[in-house]
């Protein structure tokens, strides 16, 4: 049994997420965890909420509360979300939980030790008007890269480069507008990364199996020049992991935190560790899944993001765990993602453009929604999500394709043979080509998911889904009832046999329908379907299995066409 960590970049607190959010990051690594644990591997799947820094606090002055509880309300918010998206995390923790102001710290701690901090005196944008220090997304100016006009002060959402809010042109404070502002004299940390630059190119170089996303953008950064800049890992704020050395003060440090940036990686450990306190265990059951000196030698990790991410987890987070010296697992597969555009343009939490994961879910059920966004999930490119397209692949693939053939499979079984698994006949020649045709396909849908190709499994397991719809068409069951009744009852136990395979090898993608497959055939036997003959005949002559409610219903072109206009402009 291999042990596999997984970890979704964790969601900012600040607000609810939209469906680009979701196929970015959280959805993809639920697929593979529900496919790990399919398999039968021992899966730990983690994510949090990431609730410091200047989104968290924008957001909840925004909403006229205190960010503590501004935080604590959008977690169970985002918790709840994640549940009817059936996000099967064994843990949704909080960057803001003690277990990370510990590690954060902790980490800082070795780092100093280890000479990879410095402090700097440097001069920061000040806002006379706001009376404060204007770090990161409190500002915003012109990308100095593409001249994007709505930078912000951390990073370009346009070309992804990481910013200082002193490198933006024309700069203005998000809080009030003002273009009012002035440098001032401020003392900061540093990570210096540029001195670990070798160890991190050596340890980028290794990944070989990476896809090129990741590594493309990994390199750029690494070789930009200034790509690999030491970074300012602290921050002139209120609310954040306050600045410290281990467990020790850190003199002239006072009233400061560290940057969202540091503390959110970390979260990834401290979740798990959040996962040991809720369930009662010890240190040394998160442990093993993080330190190579306790176990977690044998583990592989992998991460899943949005390229905007990428940087963050390839050169900076990376810069943290080497230079603490400390024997902390590292990321051994780092899948990343493409935008999702919607219906022409972005989405955007900021302006509320596009469907937000709450919105989704009050139309229809969560599977629709996996299955289209997992369906297409932006790999090799962007990808864009139409309502035309979302009406086509659900009444196409999941209405026509899967719920047909389970609805006439069960009907016609019931009505003419009775609701047991029916034991006349022989499997032959047409039996035999479906069962070689269904094991090289499972076996080429192993390989996607091993390989994280998500739309090609997605393709593959439609395929799979064909081959029953023909093998129905082909074999007629309906007219062989007449001539041959043995012969029809051999053809509806091998179809019955065929949807607890589909619930199997569906489940990673529509949970929800693949519980109600695996209940209508009496069955709670979700083991692998390695050997294929095996499982064509698992439920044996006389096992009962009911008919279930229509799996999937198809969307109407008026529905298609009120969702259009309802979600065409912008969410307040
Ligand atoms: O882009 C984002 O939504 C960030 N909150 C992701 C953080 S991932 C990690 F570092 F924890
Ligand atoms: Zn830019």
């Amino acid at each position: 049994m291999a042990r596999i960590l997984i970890t979704s970049a964790i969601p900012y607190i600040n607000g609810i997420k939209h469906l680009g959010n979701l196929v970015g990051s959280q959805l993809p690594a639920d697929l593979f965890a529900r496919y790990k644990r399919g398999r039968g591997d021992e899966v730990m799947f983690i994510c949090a909420t990431d609730e410091h820094g200047t989104p968290a606090e924008l957001a909840a002055a925004k909403a006229g509360k205190p960010v503590a509880e501004y935080c604590a309300e959008m977690h169970g918010v985002q918790a709840e979300i994640a549940k009817g998206f059936r996000l099967s995390f064994d843990h949704f923790g909080r960057s803001s939980s003690e277990r990370n102001h510990l590690l954060t710290q902790h980490f800082a701690g070795k780092l100093a030790e280890n000479g990879l901090i410095r402090e700097v005196s440097e001069k920061m944008i000040y806002s006379i008007d706001d009376g404060r220090f204007l770090p990161d997304r409190y500002v915003e100016g012109t990308c100095p890269n593409c001249g994007y006009d709505s930078a912000r002060g951390d990073q370009c959402d346009n070309c992804t480069k990481q910013l200082d809010p002193t490198d933006l042109i024309n700069p203005h404070s998000t809080i009030s507008g003002s273009t009012n502002l002035e440098l001032r004299e401020t003392k900061h940390l540093y990570l210096m990364q540029r001195a670990l630059k070798d160890k991190i190119e050596a340890w980028i170089d290794s990944k070989t199996d990476w896809p090129l996303l990741t590594t493309s953008i990994a390199k750029k950064w690494l070789n930009d020049g200034d790509g690999l800049q030491d970074r300012g890992i602290t921050r002139d704020l209120h609310w954040g992991i306050p600045v410290k050395k281990g467990d020790q003060p850190w003199p002239g440090m006072e009233g400061k935190v560290f940057y969202v940036w540091f503390d959110a990686p970390i979260e990834y450990i401290a979740g798990t560790a959040e996962w040991a306190d809720a369930n009662g265990k010890h240190d040394a059951d998160w442990q093993r899944w993080w330190r190579t000196d306790k176990g977690a030698s044998d583990v592989t990790y992998f991460q899943f993001m949005g390229k905007d991410n990428v940087p963050f987890h390839t050169l900076s987070f990376p810069a943290t765990i080497l230079g603490s010296g400390e024997p902390w697992k590292m990321v051994d597969y780092l899948k990343s993602f493409n935008y999702l555009n919607y219906d022409g343009g972005q989405f955007s939490t900021s302006r509320g453009r596009g469907v937000f994961m709450d919105q989704a879910l009050s139309i229809l059920p969560s599977d629709y929604w996996r299955w289209w966004l997992l369906s297409h999930a932006p790999e090799s490119s962007d990808a864009e999500f139409t309502w035309e397209n979302f009406q086509a692949s659900v009444n196409k693939d999941l209405a026509d394709v899967l719920g047909n053939f389970v609805s006439r499979v069960t009907k016609f079984a019931k009505s003419k043979l009775g609701e047991a698994v029916p034991e006349g006949g022989t499997f032959g020649p047409q039996e035999e080509a479906l069962i070689a045709d269904l094991t090289t396909r499972i076996r080429d849908y192993e390989t996607f998911m091993n390989q994280i190709e998500v739309r090609k499994a997605a393709a593959e397991l439609r395929a799979i889904w064909v081959i029953g719809n023909e093998y129905l068409q082909s074999a007629a069951p309906w007219s062989a009832i007449k001539t041959d009744p043995a012969r029809a009852e051999a053809m509806i136990r091998l179809s019955l046999n065929l949807i607890r395979i589909y619930a199997i090898l569906s489940r990673p993608f529509i949970p929800d329908a693949a519980q109600t497959m695996m209940d209508a055939m009496g069955s709670s036997d979700w083991t692998w379907p390695e050997d294929v003959p095996a499982a064509i005949a698992a439920l044996a002559p006389g096992h009962a299995f009911s008919v279930p409610e229509n799996l999937f219903r198809k969307i109407t072109d008026e529905e298609r066409a009120d969702w259009q206009q309802r979600f065409a402009g912008t969410r307040a």
